[in-house]
């Protein structure tokens, strides 16, 4: 595995961690080896060295094995070179084959795009002018990961795909969002085709509407000048929020096949009814945070982070409202909403049915009567959580709201698969299920294109407009209460105290 952009926070964070973790459970190939590859000069032991650090600083829920790491270690390589010099990928071509040797490789070779976004078409195009990106042995591979962002704007995702396609198949291209890694959201396939139970009410016959939520606590955690570029839109609904919501909307897959589960979801993003340019404004909201308090403490506003323009206009939270035009989602209403610095880290998807037709009970016998609710808890606490209503013990009969739980942490043992560990051992063994084609890519900046252009024209006049540890700008309990509905509180957060600063 050639990783461009070594020397970055992805490989020490995620990339490294998570091929450890395969190691220590056996599931590397032997010989498995990674050439790291920036700008900064060092040598395999100093980047080896830097890469145990953080594997022990990033790996909170399985033991460091002094063994294990001296043998991965010896698997860990490193070249400083500038990515736009060709005499850079001869070296890389030398190195590769001298491994291939040395470790027997098998002529396998994936490569891993994590470096700025606009070198992500250069690289692949040097890939391919120096012959890297085929295999001249029979039978092995050259596969390619690209990062997020895939491109800024639909135009710019159009070029970047004709850049890789240039050099790679369709089939070697592995586009990631970690999302579709992680065990709960795999669990929606699981949830809704592994059981008979579910899909017929899985319908406009019985959902009112769906909520997907993605808060985060954090801010831009020292990505200033990344997210000032991206904004919420691009950075969470275009990509995590819209894959979440096509498994939740898909049509039941005829089997597994990668191709198969990629069309049927490109299905849903293309029945999405074009948000109108005009009317964006009823469809999506937008909000940047302000100075405000979260566990106690004290945070700035987001123009006062690191590498944010004091006037910085970006959002750093949206909520977009989509309506689906096919049979089975035809009226009912899917509500997006992500931010930075809310009072709660909670990614869950919320089904809300629709109230019972009728009401046989008096008034005194239930209190308070939601609608049935399904949540599907992404992360913390993965699970699931059926809200329905039972009678309380007593003499009369008096009925009140209860839930059923499923925590995966109870019901296996087995540790959940972080989602980077997933999605590289799946690229190894040639699965893309999990990974996005070209026409999904582009589906879904089609989704996001008319909000982006709306609110390219007009600029935000009112901020910051909602305070750190807060779930938002009002505007957004306008777009959901102007259908009389409302957010749903996201099971185990804190509760929110005071105003706007
Ligand atoms: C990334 C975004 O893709 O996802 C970040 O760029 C965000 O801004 C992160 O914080 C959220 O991922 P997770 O796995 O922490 O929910």
């Amino acid at each position: 595995m050639v990783i461009f952009g070594a020397n970055g926070d992805l490989t020490r964070r995620m990339l490294i961690p998570a091929l450890y973790r395969l190691a220590f459970e056996g599931r590397l190939a032997r010989g498995f080896s990674v050439v790291g590859i920036s700008r900064t000069p060092m040598t395999d032991e100093q980047f080896r060295d830097k890469m145990r650090e953080a594997v022990r600083k990033y790996l909170n829920d399985s033991p460091f094995d002094e063994a294990l790491w001296a043998e991965f270690a010896q698997g860990l390589f490193y070249m400083d070179g500038d990515i736009f010099d060709a005499a850079m990928y001869d070296r890389l071509k030398v190195r590769i084959e001298e491994l291939d040797r040395t470790r027997q490789t098998q002529g396998n070779v994936l490569f891993y795009l994590s470096t700025q976004p606009s070198q992500y078409g250069p690289v692949a195009k040097a890939l391919g002018a120096s012959g890297l990106s085929r295999a001249e042995r029979e039978g092995a591979w050259r596969r390619i990961i690209v990062e997020k962002p895939f491109g800024h704007d639909l135009a710019s995702a159009g070029e970047l795909n004709g850049d890789l396609q240039g050099v790679f198949a369709e089939s070697d291209i592995y586009r990631i969002d970690h999302y579709l890694g992680k065990e709960t959201v795999q669990n929606v396939l699981a949830f809704r085709f592994g059981n008979g139970i579910f899909e017929p009410l899985w319908n406009r016959r019985y959902v009112d509407h769906v909520q997907i939520t993605a808060a985060e606590r954090i801010g831009v955690e020292g990505r200033g000048a990344y997210y000032q570029e991206a904004g919420a839109l691009r950075d969470m609904i275009q990509n995590h929020l819209l894959q979440v919501l096509c498994l939740v909307a898909m049509e039941p897959p005829v089997s597994f096949d990668a191709d198969e589960v990629r069309s049927k979801k490109v299905d849903v993003l293309r029945a999405v009814r074009p948000i109108p340019l005009e009317d964006a404004h009823d469809h999506a909201v937008r909000g940047q945070y302000g100075p405000g308090w979260i566990e106690g403490e004290k945070v700035s506003g987001y123009r006062e982070e690191d590498d944010v323009a004091p006037q910085s206009n970006t959002e750093t939270f949206a909520a977009v409202k989509l309506f689906l035009d096919n049979w089975r989602w035809q009226g009912v209403p899917f509500y997006l909403r992500t931010g930075k610095r809310l009072l709660a880290t909670a990614s869950e998807i919320c089904i809300r049915f629709r109230r019972a037709p009728h009401r046989s009970f008096p008034r005194s016998a239930v209190g308070d009567w939601p609608p049935n609710c399904l949540i599907i808890r992404i992360q913390p606490d993965e699970g699931i959580v059926l809200g329905f209503q039972a009678k309380r013990p007593g003499p009369r009969m008096r009925l009140s709201p209860v839930d059923m739980h499923f925590l995966y942490s109870e019901a296996f043992e087995e540790r959940p698969h972080e989602a980077y560990e997933t999605l590289l051992l799946d690229v190894m063994l040639g699965d893309a299920t999990l990974f996005k084609r070209t026409d999904q890519v582009e589906a879904a900046w089609e989704v996001v294109t008319p909000v982006l252009e709306a609110w390219d024209e007009n600029p935000p006049s009112d901020f910051p407009n909602y305070r750190a540890g807060s779930w938002g700008p009002a505007a957004a309990e306008r777009l959901i209460a102007q259908d009389g509905r409302s957010w749903t509180v996201p099971t185990a957060a804190p509760e929110e105290t005071g105003g706007m600063e």
